[in-house]
């Protein structure tokens, strides 16, 4: 029997929680014990007596849900939680790696075995990122049109315009599942919308469903030209486990308008906008060059109702075939593919090639 571990997030802001009641009851019921940290899913609206009667115990500290053989996250872990890490800890979770040296060192030195969200898949398929994704890319345009807002520091531009106003332009770099969210939000307040992507096969079916009104090959002259008139960029561009690419340059963003607004939500891949920086829920925008900058890092964390339940049915089923064997699992394609460190070493070669890039650069 596998014993699973529900620490509290700690991230600022995120009150997300990996397993909602309905998960942890699948999860007792399949011969795991669960542990969840007392208070660890209030924020998403599930008590201790939720859990409780989903057949967890409820433990007083972090430590104790730390102390599980299995621990089951949301965010990166925090500074604050490395002490927990040792070398018999299985951990799942969001880990970003590309864009957290820190985090890499401390989980390589610990030998901890850990398997990241945003990389199990197999092909081109995340079903660990997507339902973030699809969350953060609906928040991308309600946070966007805000800080449009003359009062927010934004020009004071409206996305959908008015009668004899020509509406604002959008443009969403990426065309994944945060940029057609992104893009189908921004279109449902009339904005124009233009998706940029490398894949031209994702752009062709975009404009086929109206999800944009124009597309663009990603190139370093186009985009500079997409972004010079555009009142909102949104960046979710993604290469797996890689270091998110630079699409729009500190140049293209010299070239935008002052008071318009970016939201580069790729931000947790180191970001593809390169004026791009990480900021908080509790901090979440700055001036550069006169554009607003939105850079959270953990967008769905302020929907942590809705964001925790997509998590949890996207993670339960994962966990169960996880918590077969928390130091194997290398025979089952997904979880291979999650798998970032284990016996003190990266193990999934495209993040080690990404941190060995970020060394090399002086950013190791
Ligand atoms: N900040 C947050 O809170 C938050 C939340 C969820 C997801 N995300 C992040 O958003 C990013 C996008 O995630 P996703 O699930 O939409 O990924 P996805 O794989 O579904 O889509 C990524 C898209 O980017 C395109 N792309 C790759 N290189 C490009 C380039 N050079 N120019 C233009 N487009 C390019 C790909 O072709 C693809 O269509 C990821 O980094 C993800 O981790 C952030």
């Amino acid at each position: 029997m596998t014993s699973v571990g529900l620490p509290a997030e700690v991230k600022d802001g995120e009150r997300r929680i990996a397993l909602d009641p309905i998960a942890v009851t699948d999860i007792v019921r399949s011969g795991c014990s669960v542990a969840v940290q007392a208070g660890a899913g209030v924020g998403a609206g599930f008590s201790d007596g939720d859990y409780k009667d989903a057949g967890a115990d409820i433990v007083p500290e972090a430590a104790d849900a730390w102390a599980q053989e299995l621990v089951v996250k949301v965010k990166e872990p925090q500074p604050s939680e490395y002490p927990h890490f040792r070398e018999d800890l299985t951990l799942f979770t969001f880990l970003h790696l590309a864009a957290e040296p820190e985090l890499t060192r401390a989980l390589v030195a610990s030998g901890v075995r850990a398997y990241a969200y945003e990389t199990l898949g197999t092909g081109r398929q995340l079903p660990l990122l997507a339902p973030m994704s699809e969350i953060a890319g609906r928040v991308a345009p309600i946070v966007g049109a805000y800080h449009l807002s003359s009062h927010q520091g934004g020009a004071g531009t409206l996305l959908g315009g008015a009668a004899g106003v020509p509406p604002a332009k959008v443009v969403v770099i990426g065309l994944g599942h945060v940029g057609t969210m992104a893009a189908r939000g921004a279109k449902g307040l009339d904005a124009y919308v233009m998706g940029v992507d490398v894949d031209l096969d994702r752009l062709r079916t975009a404009v086929m469903e109206g999800v944009v009104d124009g597309s663009l090959a990603s190139s370093e002259a186009g985009v500079g030209e997409a972004v010079a008139d555009a009142d909102l960029v949104v960046g979710g561009a993604l290469v797996p486990g890689a270091r998110a690419p630079i699409v729009v340059t500190e140049e293209h963003v010299r070239g935008m308008r002052p008071g318009s607004v970016i939201v580069d939500l790729a931000i947790d891949q180191g970001g593809c906008v390169a004026t791009a920086r990480p900021t908080s829920l509790s901090d979440p925008v700055y001036v550069e060059h006169g554009v607003v900058h939105y850079c959270v890092t953990n967008v769905p964390g302020q929907y942590p109702r809705t964001a925790s339940r997509a998590l949890s049915a996207a993670v339960a089923p994962r966990l169960r075939r996880l918590a077969r064997d928390p130091r194997g699992s290398e025979d089952d394609a997904e979880l291979a593919q999650a798998l970032n460190v284990a016996g003190g070493r990266i193990v999934h070669p495209i993040v080690r090639a990404a941190l060995e890039g970020a060394a090399g650069e002086g950013a190791g």
